[in-house]
């Protein structure tokens, strides 16, 4: 199974080419930008948008087609959480780990999280419908704990209302 997936992950890899669609798209956002280094997290999101994730060739064609060093575009990949490195499932639940979250108890949400789902924090879920990561606060304390599915916030979350919120998820 391991074995297998990383075949795919690596075949992914090797065959990448940016589209024409995302090279037009890469090349529109430069307009809006003073140099080709700031156009770099547009260019990751359009890449991520439709593949899910960033593989390192595509590192390489983004600092390619804004004539900046792939590291530069690394960099930036690094920084922003939101963009994915390694590919991820279909739904990103994010769960608030910063102190005001961690005194309301969100340790009782993580735990219930990772054994219902049956993955570790970082890890995919088998049918790749959820990725389950850690995050720094959601700025809605005064509602915690707090988990976020996508771009939706939930608020005052507990272990018992978990299943409910998953289960619009497919
Ligand atoms: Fe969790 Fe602020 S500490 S939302």
């Amino acid at each position: 199974m391991y074995k297998k997936k990383h075949n795919k992950i690596r075949e992914i890899c090797t065959t990448f080419r940016l589209t024409i669609e995302e090279k037009n798209e890469i090349e529109d956002q430069k307009k809006y930008y003073e140099n080709s280094r700031s156009v770099s997290i547009e260019a990751l999101k359009i890449v991520q948008k439709k593949r899910g994730w960033i593989c390192d060739q595509a590192i390489y064609a983004i600092a390619k087609i804004l004539k900046i060093n792939p590291s530069e575009v690394e960099g930036v990949a690094t920084f922003y959480s939101q963009i994915f490195r390694q590919p991820v499932g279909k739904n990103i639940i994010r769960y608030c780990d910063s102190v005001v979250c961690y005194i309301t108890g969100y340790k009782k949400n993580e735990i219930f999280l990772k054994d219902y789902l049956k993955i570790k924090l970082g890890e995919t879920t088998l049918n790749h419908v959820f990725t389950l990561l850690p995050t720094c606060c959601l700025g809605a304390c005064d509602k915690s704990p707090v988990i976020m599915i996508n771009d939706n916030m939930y608020f005052n979350v507990t272990p018992e209302l978990i299943p409910n919120i998953l289960k619009s998820y497919k």
